[in-house]
């Protein structure tokens, strides 16, 4: 993971996470990676990219709203059966995919907590998080122009 800063007056951190192509659509990932505080301390910040059959890329924080927990915990599976929503491991609340909503389960209402998540050139980012860098990736951020393709969400 690479992180850098874009816009001039506004500048927002952006951290590649991974290869687009590394999640297939109707998929998703689940990455463990530490968030920079603004005391300067590092914490744990498991998030999940997943990416819908229509090609559009979403984040979210990976923590269930009611509990706390991973969502994948157990089977390290995000999805319902049909893989139209994410759902819980443990205790099966489902939430949309698009907008995190949960429609059913012991936290039915609450949302989880989103990620704006950037498609930039062939990798998928963070943005406006900080995190702790991984200096073992090349810095792909350098390959990217003024061509690369940006959608933020949520909009
Ligand atoms: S931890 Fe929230 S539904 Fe399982």
């Amino acid at each position: 993971m690479k992180g850098e800063s874009i816009g001039d007056n506004h500048e927002i951190e952006v951290f590649i996470v991974c290869p687009a192509d590394a999640i297939e659509r109707g998929d998703a990932r689940a990455f463990s990676l530490s968030r920079i505080e603004n005391d300067g301390a590092n914490r744990p910040f498991p998030i999940v990219v997943g990416r819908t059959a229509g090609n559009h890329f979403y984040g979210y924080v990976n923590r269930c709203p009611h509990d706390g927990v991973w969502l994948n915990i157990g089977s390290g599976e995000f999805f319902t059966p049909n893989r139209s929503f994410i759902k819980c491991g443990r205790h099966g609340a489902m939430f949309e995919l698009e907008s995190g909503l949960c429609i059913s389960g012991p936290c039915n209402g609450k949302a989880l907590e989103p990620l704006a998540v950037a498609v930039i050139g062939s990798d998928v980012c963070v943005c406006g998080v900080k995190l702790v860098e991984d200096d073992q990736l090349a810095d792909l951020f350098d390959a990217a122009d003024e061509t690369m393709d940006i959608m933020i969400h949520p909009d």
